[in-house]
């Protein structure tokens, strides 16, 4: 994975995600913005796999199902039109990679 300089953004939980864990535009124009303002790689905030029951603050991004991809999707985009790389951290659970299949559903939009 090629990345365009060293800075990279740490998680930080920013609780943007809308009330039902989808992605909203609030939290797509969040890291875009960082994006924008050179972040080379951008990682979001704990995202939960088993959610709601594993969610431990109001507004965390869902990862527990393949109904979450199309904003996670969207989200990384945005970011990668930019031209940086998207990174997530996971919350109570494996590995499963939801970052690398919203990955390349964004790469297949274009
Ligand atoms: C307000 C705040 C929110 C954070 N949210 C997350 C998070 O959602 N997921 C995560 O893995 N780490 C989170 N962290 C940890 C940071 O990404 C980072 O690892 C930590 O701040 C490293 O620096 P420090 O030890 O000097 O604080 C958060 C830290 C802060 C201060």
């Amino acid at each position: 994975m090629a990345i365009r300089n060293r800075l990279l953004m740490c998680p930080l939980g920013e609780g943007l995600a809308n009330s039902d864990g989808t992605i909203g535009e609030r939290q797509i124009a969040y890291y875009g913005a960082r994006a924008q303002g050179g972040v080379g790689l951008v990682v979001i905030g704990s995202a939960v796999v088993a959610y709601p029951r594993a969610a431990f603050v109001a507004n965390m991004t869902a990862i527990s199902d393949k109904k979450y991809l199309s904003g996670l999707a969207a989200m990384a985009a945005r970011v990668l039109r930019i031209g940086e790389c998207a990174g997530e951290r996971f919350v109570a659970g494996a590995m499963r990679s939801a970052a690398a299949a919203a990955s390349r559903l964004a790469r297949s939009m274009g």
